[in-house]
């Protein structure tokens, strides 16, 4: 892999940023992403640079034929735990990665936060073992920053009900929700200065003013 730490050597441009939206389903990412985007933009264009909106799983093409796979078909858990990184190196390789080295910053809805908390917390894979692939399939790459979108599960429960046939996720039970939730929050525990938590019980307005506030920072 290259080491796009070193990539701003010799008048390359500066390496873009990294940007992630986590949270549990119900949380309110998508419907604030292309606001989030074009706010997003208007602070990259200062320094000269796009925003590349992804998602995971998902994001390449081999990535979108993976997210089939894994959103409609159950399989075993650690099954479940090498195909999302499968999607993510592909994702990583082919468009994360030259992205960044282009200066270009990246906005991805979920990346490997996901993984340690709906595999490692919601069905409750090693934590260790997610971190040997998350370091084989990463290296260093991280994100600079990353948005968790928090609010109670049966909050979350409530947006999401009746609004399409649930996915497989989209199905599981309060009890897994709560793991993955609670798996979210000890991340950010562990590592505060990447994570800004949002409410995201609140209205619509109330959510953005929050995202404002976490733009200035950027
Ligand atoms: P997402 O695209 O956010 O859901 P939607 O757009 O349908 O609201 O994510 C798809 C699902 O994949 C979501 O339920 C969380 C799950 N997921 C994992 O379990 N592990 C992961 O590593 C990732 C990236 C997603």
């Amino acid at each position: 892999m290259t080491d796009i730490t070193t990539s701003c050597q010799n008048g390359s441009p500066p390496r873009g940023k990294f940007i992630t939206l986590e949270g549990i389903d119900g949380a309110g990412k998508t419907t604030h992403l292309s606001w989030f985007c074009d706010r997003l933009s208007e602070r990259a264009a200062q320094q000269a640079a796009r925003v590349i909106v992804t998602s995971e799983p998902g994001g390449t093409l081999l990535g979108e034929m993976l997210r089939e796979i894994l959103l409609h078909q159950e399989m075993h858990c650690e099954t479940e735990a090498l195909l999302m990184f499968a999607a993510r190196r592909e994702h990583i390789s082919t468009l994360i990665e030259p992205a960044l080295i282009r200066g270009d910053w990246v906005l991805s809805d979920r990346f490997t936060d996901a993984t340690f908390a709906y595999q490692g917390g919601g069905l409750g894979l090693s934590i260790d073992r997610l971190k040997v692939l998350e370091q084989w399939v990463q290296g260093e790459l991280q994100p600079d920053h990353t948005v968790l979108f928090d609010l109670p599960t049966d909050t979350a429960y409530a947006r999401r009900s009746g609004v399409r046939l649930p996915d497989k996720f989209e199905s599981k039970s309060n009890a897994f929700f709560m793991r993955t939730r609670a798996e979210y929050l000890r991340r950010t525990a562990q590592e505060p200065e990447r994570f800004s938590i949002i409410n995201a019980a609140g209205l619509i307005n109330e959510v953005r003013e929050q995202l404002e506030a976490i733009l200035l920072t950027l």
